[in-house]
């Protein structure tokens, strides 16, 4: 469980969290809804100590991570994958590189065993055949095809597979989405959402996804959080959002589902 606690972050005069308290329930799909520039990516970089607080605290599976070393740190983003606004893949990298950059940073060298980190993890989003039919022709002939492919030889769709495949890379318990479908067609982003709807499932992981698109939400979360003005302005379910009463929550609304 990761749990907030008077989160305040500003850069400079700009002040964007003005104390975030926030539970993020484990097992269950959560999405964190917003205008654009309320500090919603800025949350999330709290919670891989991408950011540090200013105030407040971070507790991931009952540890603050405030105080932890740099050991545990890599620890700790193994344990949430981040999927980041953008994909941000390396545009000089190729597929297997990219997806397996986090376990060579950490000194890991053994080809073969970064190769089948690699397959696991796009099999698992659905870039090649099932892991299980590893060592077919079949399989064979889409890892030779993907293997060396640049980011830029790839669709806005599959570039965002591999963000995910990298992010699944450390078998992490948590994982983060900052805003997934942002720029896909509707039929492209509803993959994006059935595929972050299945690893939740299949990987009983516990996801985070940040987004505008509120069809997204409708679709996949068990939980919404709305931030406004640097502070929770709703928490709760899709049905307890879509019959809230609260006028920045209806205007919202009002202004992304159309
Ligand atoms: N490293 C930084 N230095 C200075 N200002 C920052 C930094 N990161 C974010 N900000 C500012 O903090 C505010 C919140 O940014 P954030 O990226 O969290 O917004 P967001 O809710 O994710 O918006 P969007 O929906 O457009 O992605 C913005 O005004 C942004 O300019
Ligand atoms: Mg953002």
């Amino acid at each position: 469980m990761i749990e907030l606690r008077g989160l305040k972050k500003a850069f400079g005069a700009k002040v964007v969290l003005r104390g975030v308290d926030l539970t993020i329930p484990q097992g269950k799909t959560t999405c964190i809804i917003g205008k654009s520039g309320c500090g919603k990516s800025v949350l999330l970089k709290h919670i891989v100590r991408l950011l540090v607080p200013d105030e407040g605290i971070v507790v991931v599976d009952g540890r603050d991570i405030s105080t932890i070393d740099r050991e545990e740190l890599f620890g700790l983003r193994q344990k949430i994958g981040y999927v980041f606004q953008g994909a941000a893949l390396f545009d000089s990298l190729t597929v297997h590189d990219n997806v397996v950059i986090s376990l060579v940073e950490h000194g890991e060298e053994n080809r073969e065993l970064l190769e089948t980190a690699a397959r696991k993890v796009l099999s698992a989003v659905g870039l090649l055949p099932d892991f299980s039919e590893s060592g077919t022709p079949s399989y064979e002939r889409e890892w030779a095809l993907l293997k060396d492919k640049k980011p830029s030889d790839l669709s806005g769709g599959m570039r965002k597979r591999v963000g995910v495949a990298r992010a699944l890379v450390g078998t992490p318990d948590y994982i983060f989405y900052d805003e997934p479908t942002t720029g896909l067609d509707p039929v492209t982003s509803q993959q994006i959402d059935d595929l972050v709807e299945s690893l939740a499932t299949k990987m009983t992981v516990t996801s985070v996804v940040i987004t505008h698109d509120m069809f997204s939400v409708f679709n996949i979360a068990d939980h919404v959080v709305m931030l406004d003005g640097g502070k929770v302005q709703f928490e709760g379910t899709v049905p307890q959002l879509q019959a809230s009463t609260d006028p920045v929550v209806v205007e919202f609304l009002a202004r992304y589902v159309s």
